[in-house]
């Protein structure tokens, strides 16, 4: 979407993962002070972005949506206000329906009124979710509130959480800054890969402007390992999708705030040329041994092999998969080991991955010819 935001990923924190309904001013207050203590903020994340449960089970009586008084007493206006004077942004979220997931009110056919009230309170960003639709098309859902959100004349980024069901990358670069392109994550394994390979599909559609949202950050929450939530991170990081911490961060584990602060990996994510991605080559059972892959600004590669096998493996990437020619000569820098692997590497490279484990690495060409565009 056109509104001048979404340059890059967004990034920031949601409440919806570990918290769920369980949601107060304390918590998104605690929150936005944990994110300036531990440097997360400094480091990008700064959207703190309240999900569902916020609001009053009805409307007052003038049509509007009221923050619940026993959670949100001081309303969200005094939320942003203390958000924006950490240096921060404050996400809210409604639903393109007549209720929200956990059935608080929708804003189907309240657009103008909504989209009004939340620049009224200084809100930053709306996540629009996507229950109790009516089964009008998302087609017909969503533009509305883009236009209503529009017409504030605040700078509003605008997520939609279609759950990928209408396939929105086809159609929502015009619609919106992000959109969901699967069902909702979980924390586990498999629910992980398998959303990482959905979202895959999509590469091609994301970029500047609008990107790719294979859902909110599970690292932390306890459910994998701190290789699998490495994984989790580095391929997150790789397809350019939004970096939304999922966890507490009051109590964060130094293991997580490891993966979460990793500014290597983080850039990657950031990189100016926005391009998502992909898996590029597969070997092993099952295509199990994965090699992912995308171009960076300055012609640089950056490739994660993955080993999501449940042993061992050596995982090779080969220059063709990766765009390069098999004579260019890189060097290799590792982003978890923080270090240069190699030097004036040519053909390909090759390492042992423990299972579930990746590496990730960015290979810059040593010298300066055509044929190492991508
Ligand atoms: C849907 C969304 C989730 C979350 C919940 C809240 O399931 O996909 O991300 O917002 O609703 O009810």
């Amino acid at each position: 979407l056109d509104n001048g935001l979404a340059q890059t990923p967004q990034m920031g924190w949601n409440s919806w993962n570990f918290f769920a309904c369980n949601i107060n001013e304390t918590v998104i207050k605690e929150t936005a002070d944990a994110l300036i203590s531990t440097g997360l903020a400094g480091l990008g994340y700064n959207y703190v972005n309240i999900d569902d449960c916020w609001s009053s089970w009805a409307r007052n009586s003038k049509g509007q949506l009221v923050p619940d008084p026993k959670t949100f007493p001081s309303g969200i206006k005094a939320l942003a206000d203390y958000v924006h004077a950490k240096g921060l942004k404050l996400g809210i979220y409604s639903d393109a329906g007549v209720f929200t997931c956990q059935v608080r009110p929708g804003s189907l056919y309240h657009e103008n009124d909504d989209a009004a009230l939340f620049a009224s309170w200084d809100v930053d960003y709306l996540k629009y979710d996507n229950c109790f639709n009516l089964g009008i098309p998302p087609k017909e859902r969503y533009p509305p509130m883009r236009d209503a959100l529009n017409a504030t004349g605040r700078k509003i980024f605008y997520s939609l959480c279609e759950w990928g069901v209408d396939d929105p990358a086809l159609w929502a670069g015009k619609v919106g800054n992000s959109w969901r392109t699967t069902d909702d994550i979980n924390d586990s394994w498999a629910s992980m890969t398998s959303i990482a390979d959905l979202n895959d599909k999509w590469a091609a559609y994301a970029g500047p402007g609008g990107w790719n949202d294979p859902d909110m950050l599970e690292v932390g929450n306890g459910g994998m390992t701190y290789q699998e939530y490495r994984a989790h991170f580095s391929i997150w990081a790789l397809m350019k999708a939004p970096l939304l911490v999922g966890c507490d961060v009051r109590n964060m584990m130094s293991e997580t705030f490891e993966i979460l602060s990793n500014e290597e990996v983080i850039a990657v994510n950031q990189d100016s040329l926005g391009v998502q991605g992909r898996k590029v080559y597969v070997s092993g059972t099952d295509g199990c041994e994965q090699v992912w892959a995308g171009p960076l600004s300055e012609q640089r590669v950056v490739v994660v092999l993955w080993n999501r096998c449940s042993k061992v493996a050596t995982i090779t990437a080969g220059w063709s998969a990766l765009g390069l020619e098999s004579s260019t000569p890189v060097s290799v820098r590792d982003l978890w080991k923080h270090e240069v692997v190699a030097d004036n590497r040519v053909a390909s490279l090759s390492a042992q991955v423990e299972a579930h484990a990746c590496e990730m690495l960015i290979l810059t060409p040593q010298t300066t010819t055509n044929s190492q565009i991508l």
